[in-house]
């Protein structure tokens, strides 16, 4: 009981947390990084416009299972409307090309599926417009 409602005060804690929704910016885009189990780490970085994202010395660095850009639940991600797209890499500087690293365009992710879910090292987002 005690724990279920502690999961419950911290799930509530979560979604407060970026729920005004100012994840995608002009210049910026936020990108919802999880580990195992999901919701106990998180992490979030701000990614600026064509700009590389390191992970290193981040704890979640190797660890990413999931991910979500520019929202911080699903649906919101799903209902984005902006033109921000974001490549994943397994090193630490953003080298190589798109295709050999990963990019979702509906910015949702389980990253099981990919078998990339010890891999990113590092991100780097875009928007055209
Ligand atoms: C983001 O960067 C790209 C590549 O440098 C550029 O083409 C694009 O215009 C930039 N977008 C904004 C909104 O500044």
């Amino acid at each position: 009981m005690y724990v279920l409602a502690l999961l419950t005060a911290l799930l509530l804690a979560l979604c407060g947390v970026g729920a005004a929704d100012d994840a995608v910016g002009e210049n910026r885009i936020k990108v919802f990084l999880f580990a195992e189990p999901a919701f106990f780490s998180e992490v979030q970085v701000d990614a600026v416009n064509n700009t590389c994202v390191s992970l290193l010395n981040n704890l979640i660095d190797g660890r990413v299972q999931s991910l979500l850009v520019g929202g911080h639940d699903v649906s919101t991600v799903l209902k984005r409307m902006d033109y921000w797209y974001c490549v994943f890499y397994d090193n630490y500087a953003c080298a190589g090309t798109e295709d050999q690293n990963l990019v979702f365009p509906d910015g949702v992710n389980n990253l099981a599926s990919a078998n990339w879910q010890t891999k990113i090292h590092s991100l780097q987002c875009t928007t055209d417009r």
